[in-house]
């Protein structure tokens, strides 16, 4: 373990866009003959990995993502991280590679954020220390079978906002002819080979003026999903807050908590059904897209067969549900307020 220095490097925190810059340390173990190793902070960039890697050929990897931030007294704060671990566990059982424990995967969590303190975002900075934990399918292969050998590295990057903007700005997504996953599929989990089949969506999407890909179900073409890289939540008139059910878009912990917050902070009657896009369309009044990196990024509107959609009371501006969901969420992982929920985890310094 690296004895942490608490000085912070010189970068300026309010101009971060959603890049990779790198930074002093990565954590990595490794998975040979059925055992993990302890695993250790390490300086290279670069993974190296045989030739006939799953990772490389059959996708066989996973990866998760997740910030710490500064709060106001210095504390250096995680969100759920527990969720992810299991998340990764999902992943790893989906695409049949080892599973790496949550000790090993919060330990390297705690350890690349301690080791690189001085990349961690100040408080009031508006950014964030982004996590990416990984797990590769490594050793040599050549046939379709589960790797011999893996390796979990987590890496860290400071970053700002993912969408472009400051704070809370409306996007819009756009509806294309790709979809993203199938009901029985991977789409789930959170693997690389979910990603890269939705790089045309988004280019497509943005040449149209959104800021990302909106997908709705692959059997039919009907029921909304997801966005490329968020989950979507929608307030409807009475207090309600619904948000997309499928078997195919990936569980996301921002989702899981704000629809908490919904129902026990702001009284609202949560459900998690079906939803038609077309049909329903005309009652949504507010949209979010909820991620770890988009955080909550409200929807202002949606491209759907050459026809701009816009919600019903965020054509001015943010709409009052998802500016309260944001602050409520943001504040917990700032430790600006009391957590109600143990959501935070502090990583000891
Ligand atoms: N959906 C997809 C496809 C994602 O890549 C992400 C990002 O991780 C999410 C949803 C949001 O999940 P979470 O809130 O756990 O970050
Ligand atoms: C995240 O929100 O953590 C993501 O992984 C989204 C994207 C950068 C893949």
């Amino acid at each position: 373990m690296t004895t942490t220095v608490l000085t912070k490097e010189d970068i300026d925190w309010g101009n971060l866009g959603f890049d990779y810059k790198p930074t002093t340390y990565r954590f990595v173990a490794t998975y040979k003959d059925g055992a993990w190793s302890e695993g250790e902070l390490i300086t290279s960039q670069t993974v190296q990995v045989h030739e006939g890697s799953t990772s490389l050929h059959y996708g066989q990897q996973c990866f998760e993502g997740m910030k710490a931030q500064t709060a106001k007294d210095g504390r250096v704060l995680l969100f759920r991280p527990e969720l992810n671990a299991e998340r990764m566990r999902q992943s790893c059982e989906r695409l049949s590679m080892a599973e790496v424990p949550e000790e090993l995967f919060l330990r390297g969590v705690k350890e690349a954020v301690r080791a690189n303190y001085s990349f961690i975002p100040p408080y009031g900075s508006g950014a964030a220390l982004y996590i990416r934990p990984m797990l590769l399918g490594t050793g040599e292969n050549l046939g379709l079978r589960p790797a011999p050998e893996y390796e979990f590295r987590v890496f860290v990057s400071p970053v700002g906002p993912y969408y472009k903007g400051t704070g809370l700005s409306l996007i819009k997504l756009a509806v294309t002819d790709y979809d993203r996953a199938a009901p029985s599929g991977t789409g789930a989990v959170k693997v690389g080979g979910n990603y890269a089949g939705g790089f045309i969506a988004t280019k497509i999407a943005k040449e149209l003026g959104a800021n990302e890909a909106l997908y709705l179900d692959a059997a039919t073409r009907t029921y909304l999903e997801e966005a490329g890289s968020a989950n979507i939540v929608i307030s409807l008139s009475g207090n309600r807050l619904i948000t997309p059910l499928s078997p195919a878009i990936l569980p996301s912990i921002t989702r899981r908590s704000v629809m908490q917050i919904a129902k026990d902070e702001l009284g609202m009657e949560t459900e998690e059904r079906p939803i038609h896009f077309v049909n329903e369309f005309s009652e949504f009044e507010e949209m979010g897209a909820c991620g770890t990196a988009a955080v909550i990024s409200p929807v202002q509107a949606i491209l759907h067969k050459n026809e701009w959609m816009y919600m019903k009371n965020s054509r001015e501006g943010v709409g009052p549900v998802m500016q309260k969901l944001y602050n409520a969420l943001t504040q917990i992982q700032k430790g600006e307020r009391t957590d109600p929920f143990g959501w935070t985890v502090e990583v000891e310094l």
